[in-house]
Formats: C-alpha cells, structure tokens, sequence
C-alpha cells in the first residue's frame, strides 16, 4: 500500500497523558514485541495456531489468552497509544509510577507470544499471506451508530473480504458487541457471505461468551451498564 492510500482512521489515536513509565514502554519496549514487516507471522517462540485480535483496546484479552494459551502466537492491532501502553504494561509487569530508567524488570517469556502492531490494521492486512491465521477477534468494535457514519463500521465488504483471505479454511472470525444496531449490521453484512457460515446453533451460542473466554474492557462497561453482549462467530468455509 503506497502511503498516499494510507486509510483514513476515524478513531482517536491519543487520549490522556502518558505517565512516565507508559511513556517509556512505548519508547523502548514496544519495538521488543513489534510485528516485523518482513515476518509479520514470526515470535519469539514456536506457535501452533495464530490469532490476530483488532481493536485490542487496553489489551486484557490480548494478553489474558496469550498467557493462557502460550502454545499459539497472538497478533494484535491497535491504533490508541494509551491502550497500547496498557497492553505493554500488562506484559511486562511494569506498573504505573515505577522507576524503568536503569532497565526493566520483564516477565521472562511473557511476551514471546504476543506481538504489536501499533496502527491500523488495514495497512497490516496486505503484509499477511493468504490462509495464515486461525482465528481473528473483532471485539467491541465502535459501533458508529449514526447513519451517515456508517461507512466506518470496521465490518463491511472490504474488510470481510480481507479477513476471509487471511483466514485458513475452518478458521474463526469472533465478532462481539453490546449495540443492537451493530448485532443487526454484522448479521446483515455476513448473511450471504459465501465465505462464512454462522456456527450458533441456538440463542445460547451467540448470547454467552465463548468457554475459557477473558473478558474486555468494553466487555465488562456493557455489563456494569445492563447491556447483553453478543459474541457471533463465524467459520471460514
Ligand atoms: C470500542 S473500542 C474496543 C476495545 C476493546 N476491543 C474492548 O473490547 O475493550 C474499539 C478499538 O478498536 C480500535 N480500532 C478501530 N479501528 C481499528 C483499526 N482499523 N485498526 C486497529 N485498531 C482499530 C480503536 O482504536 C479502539 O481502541
């Protein structure tokens, strides 16, 4: 993708100011656990199974299932350097207010499944070959409820059609959301899909989280706030 064809990102990029220690891991840390654009499916350790997770927000999924499942390579894209930091700390150890200056602490092998890609994950998808990755999370996706907003949704024609050629055949794509609006968009922009078949059986598929699941950030605000969230999941025919 030449830069003139950079995408245009809607979300924010930056929120409160960093502290010093986020700051720092941004600084040094980052570029440790970041995708490498000539092997963007190489880690720091052997992978049975890849997994790429979009919008990884402050990254309590990302690194919850990565330190659970340290047999599979975790790929996740954000774009907000504050959740970024977060997911950093998280995989360190490092805590807000601590004193990294003379080196850091690491949690040994902690981050060898894990990598980063700090930008949006349009720019990322030409990197990826075709049927590589197992499974992909899209969770708590912004649901850009206004109408002529629509047009930023991440699920849409285009990103489906990525997300189906990087995806193996039998691989998952989990789709999650609290918003009615969006539960209708998705349903309506896979139904039809050739790519992609609804695994839900019955209600109790899609209006419970998946077993052995970590919760999100906007997972659990929903919840606090009474709103159900669903998790949708499709199997890449
Ligand atoms: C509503 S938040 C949900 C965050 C997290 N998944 C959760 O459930 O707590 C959506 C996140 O997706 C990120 N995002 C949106 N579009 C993206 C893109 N094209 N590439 C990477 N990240 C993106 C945003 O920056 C934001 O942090």
């Amino acid at each position: 993708m030449r830069l003139s064809d950079k995408p245009h990102f809607f979300g924010r990029r930056v929120g409160r100011r960093l502290r010093r220690a986020k700051s720092a891991l941004l600084d040094s840390f980052l570029s440790t656990v970041a995708v490498d654009p000539k092997q963007p499916l190489a880690f720091g350790c052997k992978t049975e199974k890849i997994f790429l997770e979009i919008g990884f927000g402050d990254g309590a999924h990302l690194a919850g299932v990565a330190l659970n499942h340290p047999e599979n390579g975790y790929i996740g894209a954000e774009v907000f350097k504050n959740g970024i930091a977060n997911l950093l700390s998280l995989i360190t150890g490092v805590k807000e207010g601590a004193d990294i200056a003379g080196g850091m602490a690491l949690a040994p092998g902690r981050s060898d499944n894990i990598r980063v890609f700090d930008d949006d994950i349009r720019l990322l998808f030409p990197l990826l070959p075709d049927a590589s990755l197992d499974g992909v999370y899209l969770l708590f996706p912004d649901p850009w409820p206004k109408k002529r907003h629509a047009d930023r949704r991440f699920v849409n024609p285009d990103n489906l059609a990525e997300l189906a050629r990087i995806l193996k055949k039998g691989g998952r794509l989990l789709i999650a959301t609290d918003h009615p609006l969006y539960k209708r968009w998705t349903l309506e922009q896979m139904r039809g899909n050739k790519n992609f078949r609804w695994t839900a059986q019955c209600g109790n598929d899609w209006k419970h989280e998946p077993a052995d699941w970590v919760p999100t950030k906007y997972q659990q605000k929903a919840v606090r706030e009474g709103r159900r969230p669903v998790f949708l999941e499709y199997e890449r025919l």
